[in-house]
């Protein structure tokens, strides 16, 4: 049910044989921005006046002769220079918040399927996985889902790091400093422990040369901020200096203080610090551990081969409470017996050329080249995404492949972009669906009190356990005269905790980053999933008191009719469920699907603040409310299952 598309397809009809690009112009009607004129609204008369060479009223009077929408709307009306102001028919929405409620999808259409290969969650295994993962994870399953739900043939692959750096860092801690009993108890335990290490060590051992400089450029911005700060009259010039000297200093102290804590933790641990003295340049150590891996050096595949069951069994238990599942867990090791012959093809056809002893492409708009093979032979990030694209598009033969990643790699994808072009493959779409960093209430990338990137597994619990308490708490439940035992009161907090982590990273528009606070996220008040499931409940609850039976089945049964503006306002939301949809992909911003449940939510609550359901006035008047509820919930719980997220009953 795409009523603004409706509206639309009119105008054109309206335009048609009169104005050029029909089409065009009709994309001009919008949801109105002020409802007290109207539902939707088009402004065509004002931008067509030049054209036509006619005021832009007339056009308007002319444009709304030749508009055939009565079925739909009441007469159009005029307004101000020329705008076109719609209101629909009271009949037409109820007729269609029938039809929608009767129909199993809601009323929404497939579209024109096409394929799509959606590239996301990716963590690079074997260390530990972080909150940066659960966006892309999450905003993956979304868009994959709604995309699905539009008929489009869907492709998940997740393209795990699984070959990378972090597996020299592991392999050489096992190497020498591995305790096999831990490691036979609790594999990815131990392994985390190993990673931490090695990296600690390499941290300290890269801090120690810098300290003397960094102290230097302290004690100089010191300086140069105390003499400002003693200028005798106040200056605003100087003021300004003095403020932007400040803050060079503050940055100074910050990364004097960030050396000076990788160089504690190993000072002040003797056997850490034992370590470091004996294994000196650990960091290309653990390179050519990497190096010797991906040579095939048989002794580091086996411990590769060893490590990489255990690390994906930990992150699919993850994905399994998440209930996220992928299609293709084509990892970078996957690619990595193709890259030899991509590169030795790029060479071939001069696609790529040696610069320095290294391959490199040079790309159209980009100074810096991509390097596709180091001078010592080692393939890189770019090679293995190159290979998979050229793998994805033999294999499955998409429209568009979507990279749900980080904003911090949307170089990379540029000129990975460029050099896929490039070398042939410029009919695919491909895009970055990029999204920003996950803050702590401190503003800066989010961490737990330890300083370590949180580990996922507690996150999770730490929202159901916040859920728990604010949804489950003894006190509320008595209020709300909810009786649960504890198995319901656990799955309640279960679906709620859960539902709060993945709706504030789909929440928040994907591009911006956004502070993660645990207890907001679970608040039964503003933009929450709880907000919105607890309106999921509390239609369940209504529909359960009323007695009466409402199901698909029997929908169309209940006539619709508005006794109050609040009824039609929650009518007219839900007819704009499927243009929320498809907005929601058409740049790939599961955020507007959000704020649509969202809004649905809100207007529902006021809904029902003025509008007595099961004590309405009437039978007929009851029964037109129990539609709109029935209606609501099942949009509200399609809605969330879109976003991944599930709903409780009884909340
Ligand atoms: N493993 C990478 C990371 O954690 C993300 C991979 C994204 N996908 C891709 N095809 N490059 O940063």
């Amino acid at each position: 049910m795409q009523i603004l598309a409706l509206i639309r397809s009119r105008f054109e009809h309206a335009l048609r044989g009169w104005v050029e690009q029909p089409a065009e112009y009709a994309q001009r009607v919008s949801v109105a921005r002020d409802t007290q004129f109207g539902d939707y609204q088009a402004n065509i008369a004002m931008p067509l006046a030049k054209a036509l060479g006619m005021k832009p009223q007339d056009i308007a009077k002319k444009l709304v002769e030749r508009l055939e929408i009565q079925d739909l709307c009441q007469t159009p009306e005029i307004a101000g220079p020329g705008f076109i102001n719609l209101k629909l028919r009271d009949d037409f929405i109820a007729a269609k918040i029938a039809e929608l409620a009767a129909d199993e999808r809601l009323g929404v259409e497939p579209s024109e399927p096409r394929t799509y290969v959606i590239d996301y969650s990716a963590p690079n295994v074997a260390k530990p996985m972080h909150v940066g993962h659960i966006r892309s994870t999450v905003i993956g399953a979304a868009l994959a889902k709604i995309l699905g739900f539009l008929g489009h043939r869907v492709i998940t692959d997740n393209h795990l790091g699984d070959w990378g750096t972090q597996f020299g860092m592991v392999i050489y801690g096992y190497k020498h400093f591995a305790n096999e009993a831990a490691f036979a108890d609790a594999p990815v335990t131990e392994l985390s422990r190993l990673y931490r290490l090695v990296q600690q060590i390499i941290g300290y051992q890269a801090a120690m040369p810098k300290l003397a400089k960094a102290s230097e450029q302290v004690a100089m911005a010191t300086t140069q901020a105390e003499s400002l700060k003693s200028q005798v009259r106040p200056d605003p010039k100087v003021a300004k200096q003095l403020k932007s000297a400040l803050k060079e200093l503050g940055n100074y102290q910050e990364n004097l203080k960030e050396l000076e804590d990788k160089v504690a933790v190993v000072d002040n641990d003797p056997r850490l610090a034992q370590i470091a003295i004996e294994h000196a340049n650990m960091e290309s150590r653990a390179q050519s551990e990497t190096a010797k891996l991906h040579r095939g050096d048989p002794a580091n595949i086996a411990l590769w081969e060893r490590f990489l069951p255990v690390c994906i069994a930990e992150i699919e238990s993850v994905y399994k409470r998440l209930n996220v599942h992928f299609d293709y867990q084509l990892g970078e090791s996957f690619y990595h017996p193709m890259l030899g012959d991509l590169v030795d093809d790029l060479i071939a056809s001069q696609a790529a050329v040696e610069s320095d002893g290294a391959i490199c492409l040079f790309l159209e708009g980009y100074d810096a080249p991509m390097i596709v093979r180091k001078r010592d032979g080692a393939f890189l990030y770019a090679t293995t995404d190159l290979a998979t694209i050229k793998y994805r598009m033999q294999h499955f033969a998409p429209h568009a492949i979507l990279y749900v990643v980080d904003h911090r790699q949307s170089e990379h994808f540029g000129k990975l972009f460029a050099a896929a072009r490039a070398i042939g493959f410029d009919q695919v779409e491909l895009h970055h669906v990029s999204f920003g960093t996950v803050l702590g209430r401190d503003g800066k990338p989010f961490k737990t009190r330890s300083g370590t990137v949180v580990g996922l597994d507690y996150l999770l619990d730490e929202a159901i356990d916040r859920a728990y308490h604010a949804v489950c708490n003894p006190d509320r439940l008595q209020k709300a005269g909810l009786a649960m035992n504890q198995e319901e009161q656990h799955q309640v907090a279960e679906v709620v905790g859960l539902g709060a982590i993945k709706y504030a990273d789909l929440a928040h528009n994907r591009t911006s980053d956004y502070e993660f606070d645990i207890d907001k996220m679970v608040q039964l008040e503003g933009n929450t999933s709880a907000y919105i499931q607890y309106s999921y409940a509390r239609i369940c609850n209504i529909i359960r008191n009323s007695g009466v039976t409402v199901d698909s089945t029997n929908i169309n049964r209940f006539s619709l009719h508005f006794a109050k503006p609040a009824e039609r306002d929650l009518a007219l939301q839900l007819l704009q469920f499927e243009d929320a949809i498809r907005q929601s992909v058409e740049e790939y911003y599961p955020s507007v699907l959000a704020g649509y449940l969202y809004s649905l939510a809100k207007q529902f609550s006021s809904f029902f603040d003025q509008c007595p359901v099961i004590k309405a006035e009437s039978e007929e008047l009851r029964n037109s409310r129990l539609a709109l509820c029935y209606a609501t919930g099942r949009t509200l719980e399609m809605g969330l299952s879109l976003l991944g997220i599930s709903v409780v009953s009884r909340m």
